[in-house]
């Protein structure tokens, strides 16, 4: 069995999987309640949180999956990108524990296990196709990637902020409580999208880039906010409407930019293409999806919900996909980026 770890941002998360991907048990220690207040995580208190949390949860997990230590074969953790004092947490536990049991220790990029997440469900994990892509679009990254029989290759990244962070940032200015983006989906579901009373252009380059943008439409819409008074507590259909038209133009930039990458790939072409990321819990993005696949005539991979936001299942289930390479664990290091 393999015990997962992440600590990256401000999920608490312990998971336990067995080698073909059957997720036994996904324990998540959310802290949302704790940053709230702040509008945003506090890193000092996310840190504090995971110190708290993190071997409780353990032992909670391995008495769920009537397990015990001797079952461990390996621990994946992940290494970045993340909070620093968050991954550091979550590293130093993983080293200990590895270290004590005397099993490989797999450090895991936070990004390649969402990228994965689509793959897992109810038993064993749908088996990876040779070529797919997979769209991480989270509060800290947007990207697309192409994996190809397990080797990763990033097509295109935010060069500003990220959708999720975009979600969470207007929703604040208006009022609406972190995280945002949830919070814009229940009002966008009571609204009718119009684009010409709120106009928010996708963002282009003149490079014919195909990176993502976001800080455009971030200011566009906070002054929209402001000028038209858009508020939660105001008019509530000036809101929704609003909030569709916003959460409309976010995802016509993804779906932009999905047609270019996919217009300029060779053949073969991918098999399937996945979302992930805490952004891939959305209803309406999720429909998007399924439509743009029946067009494309692709198989679309959305993860479960619960595998949308951070988790440690996504961790253990990338580590998977390695050759487990038994280096000194002592030798795997936190790293708030990685290039
Ligand atoms: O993957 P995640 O838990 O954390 C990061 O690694 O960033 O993603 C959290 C992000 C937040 O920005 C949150 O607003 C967004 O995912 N999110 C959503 C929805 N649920 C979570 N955005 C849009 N619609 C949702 N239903
Ligand atoms: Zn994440």
């Amino acid at each position: 069995m393999i015990l997962g770890i992440e600590t990256s941002c401000d999920e608490t998360s312990v998971a336990l999987l067995d080698g073909d991907g059957s997720v036994r048990v996904n324990l998540i220690a959310s802290q949302i309640e704790r940053h709230r207040p702040f509008g945003g995580v506090v890193p000092e208190i996310a840190s504090r949180e995971h110190l708290q949390h993190l071997f409780p949860l353990v032992s909670r997990a391995l008495d769920q999956a009537k397990a015990s230590w001797s079952d461990i074969d390996r621990v994946a953790v992940t290494a970045g990108p993340g909070l620093i004092g968050a991954l550091l947490v979550g590293v130093a536990g993983a080293q200990g524990l590895s270290y004590a049991l005397d099993v490989p220790l797999v450090p895991v990029n936070h990004l390649e296990g969402h990228l994965f997440s689509p793959y897992l469900r109810e038993g064993a994990a749908v088996p990876l196709p040779a070529r797919f892509l997979s769209m991480v679009i989270s509060g800290g990254h947007s990207s697309i990637y192409d994996v190809a029989n397990g080797r990763v290759t990033m097509l295109n990244r935010t060069r500003d902020d990220a959708i999720g962070e975009t979600f969470d940032k207007v929703a604040k200015f208006i009022g609406l409580p972190y995280p945002g983006g949830p919070q814009i989906e229940t009002h966008a579901s009571h609204g009718t999208i119009d684009r010409r009373r709120f106009p928010l252009p996708i963002a282009q380059f003149k490079d014919e880039s195909l990176d993502f943008s976001y800080s455009g439409i971030k200011a566009g819409a906070i002054r929209m906010a402001r000028k038209d008074e858009i508020r939660a507590g105001g008019d509530s259909k000036l809101l929704a409407d609003f909030c569709a038209t916003f959460q409309d133009a976010l995802f016509a930039q993804l779906f932009d930019r999905l047609d270019a990458i996919w217009s300029r790939l060779r053949q073969p072409l991918p098999t399937e293409v996945a979302i992930a990321g805490g952004v891939a819990a959305n209803g309406t993005l999720r429909e998007k999806m399924i439509a743009w696949g029946r067009e494309h005539g692709v198989i679309v991979r959305l993860p479960e919900k619960r595998y949308c936001t951070d988790n440690a299942a996504m961790i253990a289930f990338a580590a998977l996909q390695k050759t487990a390479e038994a280096g000194d664990p002592r030798r795997v290091t936190a790293r708030s980026r990685i290039a």
